[in-house]
């Protein structure tokens, strides 16, 4: 029989636009690498290696018998957003009503849909650089002007506020902070919240405050800007269940903003998802109420391998690593290897079987860098360590 010749796939303009999230294609050519027989330790994708703990599980299953089978509010489940607005009242010392909770399905699209609803073409939007390269992905999707702020290691990447300061301008519309920060795990600190709110000033910009890692924190506590005077009003706060509950398959993460906002990010999950999964849900709020034991016990964890694996890069040559202080991440820098990030890491999944990121998949900024999830044993990262070390004593 005669076949038509398949039409040309004509895409919207907008989607040439469209960035990625790296990892998962590494995470592809990886399993790909194994199906073919050989042996990769995985720490390139930015999930907990631990199970949701047995009584959110419970939970979610009890959810299901009890029939939370169906749709529910696009905004939520009304006892998750009070939950959600009790938690975020306590943790970020404001006060907050569930009319400025919008629950969605992960910490994602609280990213997808603030820069949907904030940033017109021609708006500025500043983002970290190295940061989650979803940000600038999205700035560019909608036609925004995509604003970097270099984070640098020698600040061990913090943001410089100064330099924050000269790139605000009468077209920014938004300024995205991560802290701890994927991919450097750098932590800002309450002087340096302080500081950001002051370079605001007056001027009608809103924060996106990314605190997916509030939780997962080594040293010192968590400062959220949302808890200065006056910026309550100001923030969308970013938070979820992925990291801090090792619940990255139930999709479930919460934005926090002013009301009438809230109402149009619902709008905009009422145009997409619809609603947040039922049982999800239900399983949050006694993730969020039930015993917290599990999450000091994978934070202190993810202490020890972050101690394990910052030592054993330091010893590699060409590679120097700071001491990140939150999230489960580490960010050599590899410029001393003379090699470029990408080939590097390319180079250490084909030749040593290591699967690590590029630092150029989190942005520009990114190059002189790898990063190396620490969410696999002890035992796994010391043999990437070996691996590494190996592979640079053969080739450099
Ligand atoms: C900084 C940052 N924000 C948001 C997310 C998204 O999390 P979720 O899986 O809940 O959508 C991630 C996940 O890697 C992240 O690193």
């Amino acid at each position: 029989m005669h076949m038509p010749a398949q039409r040309e796939l004509r895409l919207a303009r907008r989607m040439a636009r469209l960035g990625t999230e790296t990892a998962f294609e590494v995470l592809v050519r990886a399993k790909a690498l194994e199906a073919k027989g050989r042996d990769i330790v995985h720490l390139e994708i930015g999930e907990p290696d631990f199970d949701t703990p047995h009584n959110i599980i419970d939970a979610g299953c009890d959810a299901l018998h009890k029939g939370f089978t169906h749709y529910g509010p696009s905004a939520g489940l009304p006892q998750l957003r009070e939950t959600i607005a009790q938690y975020v009242s306590e943790t970020r010392r404001v006060d907050v009503s569930p009319d400025e909770v919008v629950v969605v399905p992960g910490g994602k699209p609280v990213i997808f849909f603030t820069i949907l609803a904030l940033a017109d073409e021609g708006d500025e939007v500043i983002y970290p650089n190295p940061g989650f390269p979803i940000y600038e992905s999205m700035i560019n999707y909608v036609g925004a002007k995509a604003v970097p702020i270099r984070l640098r290691e020698e600040m061990d990447f913090r943001l410089d506020v100064d330099e924050l300061a000269g790139l605000i301008s009468d077209r920014t519309r938004l300024i995205i902070v991560n802290s701890p920060q994927n991919p450097t795990g750098g932590v800002l600190t309450r002087d340096d919240l302080d500081q950001i709110a002051r370079a605001i000033g007056d001027r009608n910009i809103l924060v996106l405050s990314d605190e997916i890692y509030s939780r997962l924190i080594f040293e010192g506590e968590h400062h959220s800007i949302m808890s200065l005077d006056g910026m309550k009003e100001r923030t969308i706060l970013l938070d979820g269940f992925s990291k801090t509950y090792a619940m990255t398959g139930w999709r479930m993460g919460y934005g926090v903003m002013r009301a009438d906002l809230a109402a149009h990010i619902a709008r905009l999950m009422t145009n997409s998802s619809s609603c947040t999964a039922s049982f999800s849900q239900i399983a949050g709020i006694e993730a969020l109420r039930g015993p917290q034991d599990s999450v000091e016990r994978m934070c202190a964890e993810f202490k020890k391998r972050r101690d394990v694996m910052v030592a054993g890069l330091n010893k590699i040559k060409g590679f120097s690593c700071r001491l990140p202080k939150g999230a489960f991440y580490v960010f050599p820098n590899i410029t001393k290897t003379g090699w470029r990030s990408k080939k590097l890491a390319d180079a250490l999944l084909d030749d040593a079987g290591v699967a690590a990121l590029s630092g150029t998949a989190f942005g520009d900024f990114g190059e002189g860098y790898l990063r190396f999830s620490v969410a696999n044993s002890i035992e796994n990262i010391a043999k990437a360590l070996e691996r590494v070390d190996a592979w640079t004593q053969k080739n450099l």
